[in-house]
């Protein structure tokens, strides 16, 4: 699958029919809102986890030196805490713009924190059949690529202590997310 998926989003995953959708944050989205929202929630989904598997061409890193960025797996039992923000299908446009390095749209059931219920809602996930997948590696190994990593929207490592301090915020534990950030911080301290 190209790595640009503005079209691919658009085609697989109409939403000009509803009035307002509820898109879920997991990684940048919860510390980076260039959008206007109708409303924002803390909401979680199930059975996924972040992980920064994902190569970033065009924000943390450039095409010959890719950045890592966050994608979701698949994990039964475990849970994904972030932001939910209701936002009109317009928003979309810009969305699959600034996300087109891989990821797909999917609608997930989206369960408040603060409250009891849940919705339909949409996430974006880049998957391993992307050209822009990294996939897994040692903690060690990512902290220390992203270290190393800067693209247009600035250093790699920006975007994890950005969201790690956003998670921290939110009371939320993240191992993966923490331990990246604490290897960081060591790497960073030596440069
Ligand atoms: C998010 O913050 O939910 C997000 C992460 C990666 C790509 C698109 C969105």
């Amino acid at each position: 699958m190209s790595h640009n998926t503005i079209s691919l989003n658009k085609q697989r995953q109409p939403l000009d029919h509803l009035d307002s959708v509820w898109l879920f944050g997991y990684g940048s989205l919860i510390y980076k809102t260039d959008f206007d929202y109708l409303a924002a929630k803390p909401a979680c989904i199930y059975g996924w986890e972040r992980r920064f598997w994902q190569g970033s061409h065009d924000h943390r890193g450039t095409p010959d030196a890719p950045g890592r960025v966050l994608t979701l797996i698949e994990a039964p039992g475990k849970r994904c805490a972030g932001i939910a923000y209701q936002v009109t299908p317009a928003t979309f446009e810009h969305l699959d713009h600034r996300e087109k390095n891989g990821y797909l749209r999917l609608f997930t059931p989206l369960h408040w924190l603060n409250e009891t219920g849940e919705t339909q809602g949409v996430v974006y996930l880049a998957g391993p059949d992307n050209e822009a997948y990294l996939g897994p590696d040692t903690e060690a190994a990512i902290a220390a690529h992203i270290a190393r990593s800067h693209g247009p929207s600035g250093p790699n490592s920006e975007y994890v202590l950005q969201l790690a301090q956003a998670l921290r915020k939110m009371n939320e534990q993240d191992e993966h997310v923490f331990a990246i950030e604490h290897e960081l911080l060591r790497l960073l301290k030596q440069t």
